[in-house]
């Protein structure tokens, strides 16, 4: 019998309930399993958008795992759990504590739901895709990390507003890590497959480079204590739907590297073909000696996590807490 597709999300908060919310009044799938400590929050929110999901004729069910053994069999996890930046606390501090979430957490999907892709979407994200693929045990294609699809998302909407025109026929391309040293791709953006560069000024096109490195940062600024969750939540989606569906489409994801690009033993954000399998194929583009200038300057940053992640002994530790 066909159970049907079923989707873990672990972290209820904006950006995993968005998520949910998403696929819910889609009908992406059969089942969405909301896992989050703040159980009651996460009731609340299941009920919500399973009555969401009826309003819109949907079939999707919206329920909540009150335990990680609870979330079994499912197809894709994302997993948006981790703690936010306090007043106060490094980046490293941030890396290590939700390095440990992430750790447990992706242990109880590896034993509950072992044939599931994981998604990434905690911060840093292409650190915390690094440590779940090495605490998981899964295979690299089964661990991916959402990031590029929000980027190149942001610098389309950039190009769009510096244009004036070309809504929704513009494919921007961003590459690297998620952070500010992430490598947009001016010479592979497009709009309706005229080249960005042919309708922007070179001055232009560095302020929209700038300004997508940037993109997160320019809303927690409006938001004050809260990030964007909007478009990272619709980007986490539209890969679950992919994975889902098996479309094949290309999207760019962060993946570990094994050669690929001449890097290995590292996350990153490239263009990645996404099927029921999870990352099925790392696609190589061209880069020229600027590009890939860049490009080594984000590795090299996500490297800097890896190695403090290493330094605390954090994967020789068996118990997390
Ligand atoms: C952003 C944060 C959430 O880019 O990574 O909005």
């Amino acid at each position: 019998m066909n159970q049907g597709k079923r989707v873990g999300i672990i972290g209820a908060g904006n950006v995993g309930a968005t998520v949910a919310y998403s696929l819910a009044v889609r009908g992406s799938c059969h089942e969405i399993i909301l896992r989050d400590n703040k159980i009651d929050i996460a009731k609340g929110k299941a009920l919500d958008m399973s009555q969401a999901a009826s309003a819109v004729r949907s079939h999707t069910v919206v329920t909540v795992a009150e335990d990680m053994s609870e979330l079994t069999n499912c197809d894709v996890v994302v997993v948006t759990a981790g703690s936010p930046r306090m007043p106060g606390m490094s980046r490293d501090d941030l890396l290590m504590v939700n390095a440990h979430i992430t750790k447990e957490v992706v242990r109880g999907v590896a034993k509950y739901s072992p044939n599931a892709v994981i998604i990434m979407v905690s911060n840093p994200l292409d650190a915390m895709t690094y440590v779940a693929l090495k605490e998981s045990g899964f295979n690299r294609s089964k661990v991916i990390g959402m990031a590029g699809v929000l980027d190149s998302s942001r610098m389309a909407a950039f190009i769009q507003e510096k244009l004036g025109y070309g809504g929704g026929q513009i494919r921007a391309s961003v590459m690297g890590g998620h952070g500010d040293d992430m490598v947009p791709l001016p010479r592979y953006s497009t709009v309706a497959g005229v080249p960005l560069t042919d309708l922007l000024s070179e001055e232009e096109i560095v302020e929209v480079v700038t300004r997508t490195r940037h993109g997160g940062a320019e809303i927690v600024n409006y938001l004050k204590n809260a990030s964007a969750y909007y478009a990272p939540a619709k980007s986490t989606s539209i890969m679950v739907e992919a994975i889902l569906k098996d479309t094949k489409q290309i999207y760019p994801c962060a993946v570990a590297l094994d050669g690929e690009y001449g890097y290995e033993d590292i996350v990153s954000g490239v263009p990645t073909m996404l099927g029921s399998n999870g990352a099925e194929k790392i696609i190589e583009i061209t880069l020229d000696e600027k590009e890939k200038q860049m490009f080594s300057k984000s590795c090299a940053s996500v490297s800097r996590l890896i190695d403090t992640l290493n330094q605390n002994n954090f994967f020789k530790e068996n118990s997390t807490k």
